[in-house]
């Protein structure tokens, strides 16, 4: 007899043994999906909505942009229901009026980009279009965790690689782990949780020294740093670049996000591309988002300016602190758990990375205004009334 799979044998198995129990007359999941466990994400959104009234969350933990976006964006989504444009339609398929907008702020032609549900699925996408079973995935590590869950669902075990010094920007690294069967490698720049920023031409470098493998650099910091590979597309076709709106265009609820690559990849990313997977208030807003250049550079130059006062308050407080190219900085401290609950009892939330593999002590805090920086200081103050050892490395 043929089996499908593995499954079904043990299944077939089962049922000759008599040995089938309460429940095992559930489907089981793919192979692939049976060892996995669920990705157990940690939002902060519950603990805020708790709050009394009156009481302003500082919520730093997730890197979304930490204003409401440009007014333009209200205004395009109000303008759209007010004119009942239709939201019993599908959306514009594959976002095609987006993408016109996005050619002159990438620099790349429309049949050059795909307009995806967050970066996320960009991500997702990626994997399920080019990993199978047992493929050599590499990751520069420490990096955005979520991928993982994508690469391991191909049933593969990604090898994370990572520099001596977690901070050193990992093309060395790279240029060693990668063999010339690796399949995709996947870099973060700037990097969530390091800010470190890979140069362009080490893209480049490696992208021509392994042709046949997928580099797939997610930009999702991109407007912070001003550093892209999308330049390289049109040159290496084993490139792909991923990017956001969630994070300096302020509208991660909407979930919308892009990915560059060149034709023949593009191609292949086509056949389970759903072009109708990003919703049509998102298509809307990412649009006006785009329009509001002055917004964007005002943002950026808020956060740049916000994460130098943040780290010369901090370092002024004697802590370890240190900062990178996107809208986040690092600080080191003894009790990360006693340090981000502290922060929560003054309404300030942050991300503990401290249990990710050479990262020991680090917590993260994104940036935003001055203003707000300037409010999380005066908070530090008060927790450090309180105890003086708050910042202690
Ligand atoms: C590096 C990186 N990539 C992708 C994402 C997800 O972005 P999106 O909201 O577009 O799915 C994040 C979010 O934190 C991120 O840090």
């Amino acid at each position: 007899m043929l089996y499908r799979s593995q499954r079904s044998k043990d299944m077939q198995a089962k049922f000759q043994t008599k040995k089938f129990h309460m429940g095992d007359e559930l489907p089981r999941p793919a192979d692939v999906i049976d060892g996995l466990v669920p990705y157990d994400a940690v939002s902060s959104l519950d603990k805020i909505r708790g709050l009394p009234a009156g009481v302003t969350p500082l919520k730093l933990d997730w890197n979304e942009s930490t204003i409401t976006p440009s007014p333009l964006v209200v205004q395009a989504i109000t303008q759209f229901l007010g004119n009942s444009q239709h939201l019993n339609w599908y959306p514009d398929l594959g976002a095609t009026r987006l993408r016109k907008a996005l050619t002159s702020y990438t620099g790349t032609p429309l049949e050059s980009m795909l307009v995806t549900n967050g970066s996320d699925d960009a991500l997702e996408l990626i994997c399920k279009t080019y990993l199978g079973k047992g493929d050599d995935v590499v990751v520069a590590w420490p990096s955005y965790a979520h991928f993982l869950v994508y690469a391991k669902s191909r049933g593969l075990e990604p090898r994370l690689v990572t520099p001596s010094d977690v901070f050193e920007v990992p093309t060395a690294t790279l240029m060693r782990e990668i063999r010339p069967d690796t399949q995709l490698v996947y870099i973060t720049s700037p990097n969530n949780p390091t800010g470190v920023v890979i140069p362009t031409d080490d893209v480049a470098q490696l992208c021509k020294a392994f042709p046949s493998t997928l580099f797939v650099v997610d930009e999702a910091y991109y407007e912070f740093s001003g550093v892209t590979a999308v330049g390289l597309v049109k040159r290496y076709p084993n490139l792909i670049v991923t990017r956001t709106f969630s994070k300096c265009f302020g509208i991660a609820g909407l979930r919308i996000g892009y990915l560059v690559a060149s034709d023949p990849v593009i191609l292949q990313l086509k056949k389970l591309y759903n072009p109708k997977s990003v919703n049509v208030l998102a298509q809307v807003a990412a649009q006006a988002a785009l329009s509001d250049k002055q917004f964007r550079e005002d943002y950026v130059n808020e956060v740049t300016r916000g994460k130098e006062i943040l780290l010369q308050g901090l370092i002024d407080r004697g802590a370890h602190a240190r900062t990178g190219d996107a809208n986040f900085i690092l600080v080191k401290v003894l009790d990360p758990l006693k340090f981000v609950q502290s922060l929560e009892s003054a309404a300030v939330y942050v991300r503990d990375r401290s249990n990710m593999p050479g990262f020991k002590g680090w917590v993260r805090i994104t940036v935003g205004t001055v203003a707000q920086m300037e409010d999380l200081l005066t908070r530090i103050d008060e927790l450090l009334k309180k105890n003086p050892r708050l910042l202690d490395h």
